[in-house]
């Protein structure tokens, strides 16, 4: 296979957002626009990718490198255009020989089959392909000018086309594909005499022509290129992930009892047989096998729930939570960084932080794993079998050996031995009759008008 290259544009202010963060950085699915950009580029196997940033823009710039290298994040200074800003990277892919493509870091999206096709064409010989769709509204888009039979010949941008060019209704997507050699040696025959005065990327195509190369179209959705440009743009492309994703979850056999009331990120991995109920959040990292059953109203984020668990209703599962098969976490129960037993439970009103639990362990309700002391952490580990009393809170570090019981409302601020009993609360003493003389005592005050010390 050809070597394959992607340059993604990142340079654009975003103005339209009226964020401070910028733009790409802006989370789709849980990860950000950029990151998903990067993504396809590695999925569509290419060896190099290099991220088009625009100058004064730190945070954008670290991501950048972040996900492919520092040496591979190239500066556009001057917002010339779409040509100047695939120019710039030039230098950074001086060495490459083989086929290119241009992605915008705005444009999430776009499925992985897309963009093989554009690459397809190449290797059938095509000096250049774009990917367009019919649009609905084709409006601000780049119009593909086709032959009769449908071969590509040019692109032009709405501002400069002529009233029948407005009228096509094949629309440019902004992802094109071209040999990486002859991409830049077109680069440098690009002007700016257009409308907005601005270097054109689009014009490759024509340029491609008359040196005589074949132009292609590679067809998409124009839901699979939808551009993010403005805070609600973002809200429709979010939308449309998490419809794509309640379909893919449905139709690999999990069970969603109101799906438009479910929320993904890009990695969540549930196995055939999982039922979840209504209003559950799934943060990046979650993974859930088969059988398990995610009540209404839960929250996973970086969890791994085991086959046949019962998460929720009202779970948090934060990272590192990892519940075993058959294990139980109930209404108000938080867990972070404990690996929970199998057939272990927790069912109610618990913090769970920094630990381990036992198989088949139980702990009360209203269980404290008291973790932190402001400046460190600590585990506390649960033996098989153990039982923790209700309202207790474990101090740690700290453990509580196999089938060991924890006395209710005890402060556990030492290990518990195994098979042991551990108590830590005041003992009960009752007073007969306390109460009785008590109550006599007080009314007969209040009637003759008296107060206690102290009364107001
Ligand atoms: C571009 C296409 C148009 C297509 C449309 C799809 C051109 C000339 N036009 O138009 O045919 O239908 O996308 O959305 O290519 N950018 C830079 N540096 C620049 C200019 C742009 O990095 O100097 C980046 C932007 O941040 C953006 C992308 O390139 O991510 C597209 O630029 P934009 O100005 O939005 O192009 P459009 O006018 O939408
Ligand atoms: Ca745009």
């Amino acid at each position: 296979m050809t070597d394959r290259f992607a340059i993604i544009l990142a340079a654009g202010k975003g103005t339209r957002m009226k964020s401070p963060r910028p733009k790409v950085l802006h989370e789709v699915g849980g990860r950000s626009m950029l990151a998903w950009s990067v993504a396809l580029a590695r999925d569509l196997g290419c060896r190099q990718i290099i991220i088009v940033v625009g100058p004064d823009m730190p945070a954008l710039s670290e991501a950048a490198a972040r996900l492919v290298g520092a040496g591979n994040v190239v500066i556009q200074h001057e917002q010339l255009g779409t040509a100047n800003a695939v120019a710039a990277a030039r230098e950074a892919l001086s060495g490459a020989e083989g086929h290119a493509i241009v992605l915008y870091a705005d444009t999430p999206l776009v499925p992985p089959e897309a963009g093989l096709r554009a690459f397809g064409a190449l290797e059938a010989g095509a000096g250049v392909c774009v990917l367009g769709f019919r649009a609905q509204l084709p409006n601000r888009y780049g119009r593909l000018v086709t032959t009769g039979e449908g071969a590509l010949e040019a692109i032009v941008e709405a501002n400069d086309a002529s009233q029948e060019q407005l009228a096509i209704e094949l629309a440019n997507s902004g992802v094109m594909a071209a040999p990486v050699r002859l991409m830049f040696d077109m680069l440098g025959e690009v002007k700016n005499d257009n409308a907005k005065g601005e270097y054109y990327l689009t014009d490759l195509v024509a340029l491609a022509r008359r040196r005589g190369l074949p132009a292609a179209v590679a067809h998409c959705e124009e839901s699979d290129v939808l551009g993010v440009n403005s805070q609600a743009e973002l809200a429709v492309v979010e939308g449309l992930f998490q419809a794509r994703m309640r379909e893919a979850v449905m139709a690999d056999g999990v069970s969603l009892v109101a799906p438009h009331t479910v929320f993904f990120s890009y990695d969540t991995r549930l196995a055939p047989g999982v039922t979840v109920e209504p209003n559950v959040v799934f943060g990046p990292g979650v993974t859930v096998a088969g059988g398990a059953v995610i009540r209404a109203f839960s929250h996973l984020q970086g969890a791994r729930v085991g086959e046949q668990a019962e998460v929720g209703p009202y779970a948090r599962l934060r990272p590192g939570a990892v519940i075993g098969r058959q294990a139980h976490i109930g209404n108000f129960v938080e867990v972070k960084n404990v690996e929970v037993g199998a057939g272990a439970k927790a069912n109610h009103l618990s913090y769970l932080g920094d630990g381990q639990i036992g198989a088949g362990a139980n702990i009360g309700a209203g269980t404290i794993f008291c973790n932190y002391d402001g400046f460190f952490k600590y585990r506390t580990v649960i033996g098989e079998g153990a039982f923790i009393g209700s309202n207790s809170a474990l101090v740690a570090p700290v453990s509580v050996g196999a089938g060991a019981y924890v006395g209710s409302g005890s402060v556990i601020v030492s290990d518990v031995p195994a098979d042991a009993l551990g108590l830590a609360r005041g003992r009960q003493a009752n007073k007969e009759g306390w109460a009785r003389t008590f109550r006599t005592a007080r009314a007969q005050a209040k009637a003759a008008g008296a107060k206690p010390d102290g009364a107001v």
